[in-house]
């Protein structure tokens, strides 16, 4: 069964009790959850992982992605400068979706620049935690029309 890394960054582990109005109720083990379920719906088995340290993210990337056949990722504040993020994403180049809960183009003008945004397939950002389940959608979609090559 292919393989789909959920990878989320700083303070994303606090989810359900960070600023609620921007990141929504729901914690990061219940997301996780609803991916894995979606992914078993969708015949891909989602490997979930979070960490406040740029080094293991980048660490479970490089570990992982032999295995893997795409990425989801929400770096957190990673996103804004983070070009050791962008270059893992980068050199493992698997298809990868970024996705942000809030709306990044909304807020501050430090939130407004991605550094890991050019290379990755494509950014979903302000849709919540859905944003995930599209990301989800749209790789697992992506990776059955790879097979039908
Ligand atoms: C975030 C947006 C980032 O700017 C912020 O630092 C986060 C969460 C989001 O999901 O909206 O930690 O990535």
């Amino acid at each position: 069964m292919k393989k789909i890394l959920v990878v989320n960054g700083p303070n994303l582990n606090l989810l359900g009790k960070r600023d609620t109005r921007l990141y929504g109720t729901k914690t990061l083990a219940q997301i996780e959850n609803a991916l894995r379920t979606e992914g078993k719906r969708l015949g891909v088995e989602v490997v979930c992982f979070q960490s406040n340290s740029e080094g293991a993210l980048i660490d479970f990337i490089q570990e992982n992605y032999p295995e893997a056949a795409g990425i989801i990722i929400n770096p957190g504040a990673l996103t804004h400068y983070s070009l050791a993020l962008r270059d893992v994403l980068a050199d493992v180049g698997l298809p990868c979706i970024e996705v942000h809960l809030s709306n990044i183009y909304a807020r501050e003008e430090w939130r407004q620049k991605s550094v890991t945004a050019p290379v990755v397939i494509g950014q979903i950002s302000g849709l919540g935690w859905q944003g995930y389940l599209l990301a989800l959608q749209y790789l697992a979609d992506l990776l059955k029309d790879k097979k039908r090559k």
